[in-house]
């Protein structure tokens, strides 16, 4: 199958061919799917048809949308531009699991497919999981598919969208009964669920204003998947800097027991994640 530069090249100046994006994210499956490009303004002349030749090549997908600046509000969304018009909620597929979303309404990114398994590998049976931004809940998913024995996912979310996702996903991947969803503000809530085996907070850009209250409210021993911004010199610099600073300040003994660059989030930014092993005694 030719890439998208190549088809569409015979349709646009060859001095702009090196700015058609090379890759572009598809959520979906194939009963349907919604493609999200990011197109420079050099191309703003040739969008549509960029859009056209994405859904030829693509035959699974029904919609095509341009994304415009950054992630933006509480709920961490971008705002878009319809190329080619079509449903943008679908039923994503990823390994054995279904994922239903419409990614104009609540935050999702099939790119963090790795990293929630990453999590869901480190798991182990009887596990209870604080989740406080669960989105559409896709963590939830992926670490109850790969280990069933947990016994609970205390889910929480504040955009009203994907919440409702949430309690879709729960009943289509059959997990009723092992995730709690509550629609609300974590930083109201979390406190309810104190002594929880294992907290991760999936807000890079915010997460540190929870970090706090998580370390307080972990049982001794238990794991943080705290997630940051970091530069490419420095990565994970600012992110141990904070943990250093709160577990000194509480007395706490935190062991950083894993590092991982999650994926670019800007250039030269990434999204980071520290494993914290949380001493209390
Ligand atoms: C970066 S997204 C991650 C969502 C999900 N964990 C995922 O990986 O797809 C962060 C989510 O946190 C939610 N959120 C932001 N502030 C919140 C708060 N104070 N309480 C609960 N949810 C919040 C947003 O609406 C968004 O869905």
């Amino acid at each position: 199958m030719p890439t998208l530069k190549e088809a569409v090249k015979p349709l646009i100046p060859r001095e702009l061919w090196d700015k058609v994006p090379r890759s572009f994210d598809i959520i979906g499956s194939r009963s349907g799917a919604v493609a999200i490009i990011e197109i420079p303004p050099e191309l703003e002349g040739y969008k549509f048809v960029i859009g056209e030749a994405i859904v030829k090549l693509n035959k699974h997908v029904k919609a095509v949308i341009r994304r415009i600046g950054a992630r933006e509000g509480e709920f961490r969304l971008y705002r878009y531009e319809v190329l080619v018009p079509g449903p943008t909620e679908v039923i994503h597929k990823e390994d054995n699991y279904l994922i239903k979303v419409d990614p104009t309404k609540a935050y999702f990114s099939p790119r963090d497919q790795g990293d929630r398994e990453d999590i869901a590998r480190q798991v182990m049976p009887g596990e209870v999981i604080l989740y406080p931004f669960a989105g559409v809940g896709p963590y939830a998913i992926t670490i109850l598919k790969r280990q069933s024995s947990v016994k609970l996912i205390i889910a929480i979310e504040l955009n009203e969208y994907a919440y409702y996702y949430m309690l879709d996903n729960i009943k289509l991947n059959r997990l009723k009964g092992k995730v709690l969803p509550l629609l609300g503000d974590a930083s109201k809530l979390m406190n309810l669920f104190c002594g929880v085996d294992r907290i991760i907070l999936t807000l890079p850009l915010g997460a540190h204003r929870f970090l706090m209250q998580s370390l307080m409210c972990i049982k001794d021993g238990g794991i943080i998947h705290f997630y940051h911004l970091g530069t490419e010199e420095n990565p994970y610099g600012e992110a141990e800097g904070l943990v250093r600073n709160y577990c000194g300040d509480l007395g706490y003994d935190c062991q950083v027991i894993n590092r991982r660059i999650v994926r670019d989030y800007a250039p030269y930014v990434y999204k980071v994640r520290l494993d914290i092993r949380v001493g209390k005694f």
